[in-house]
């Protein structure tokens, strides 16, 4: 597991959001929700919209497309949608927000 800084300390008081973020070269999509983030693939697994512009509600990631859902805990979408979007740990440090990339997933997405 190779852990990325991706935010520097400032975010952990930000408000809540959903974003991009750079890890190490690669695009992820980062969610911040109270005190908790998690961290996602970029693209929706639907079309290939940009989750980085979706929304959150009830513990959910919403795509701006057509507005699938996946849970954040699970990566599951909602019943009928038959897909799921990948998750990557997080882990708040004292300098930021790091997320754990696998070697195998980082080739896999991004060759
Ligand atoms: S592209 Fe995300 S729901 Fe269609």
């Amino acid at each position: 597991m190779n852990w990325v800084k991706v935010f520097g300390k400032e975010i952990l008081q930000a408000n809540d959001f959903v974003r991009f973020a750079d890890a190490a070269g690669r695009k992820i999509c980062v969610i911040k929700v109270g005190e908790e983030f998690f961290a996602t693939q970029p693209y929706c697994p639907h079309a290939g919209a940009a989750l980085g512009y979706g929304t959150c509600k009830e513990g959910k990631l919403i795509c701006p497309y057509h507005r699938y859902e996946y849970d954040l805990r699970t990566g599951r979408g909602n019943p009928g949608q038959g897909d799921y979007i990948d998750l990557y740990p997080v882990e708040v440090r004292e300098d930021g927000l790091y997320v754990g990339l696998k070697e195998s997933l980082l080739k896999r997405l991004f060759g």
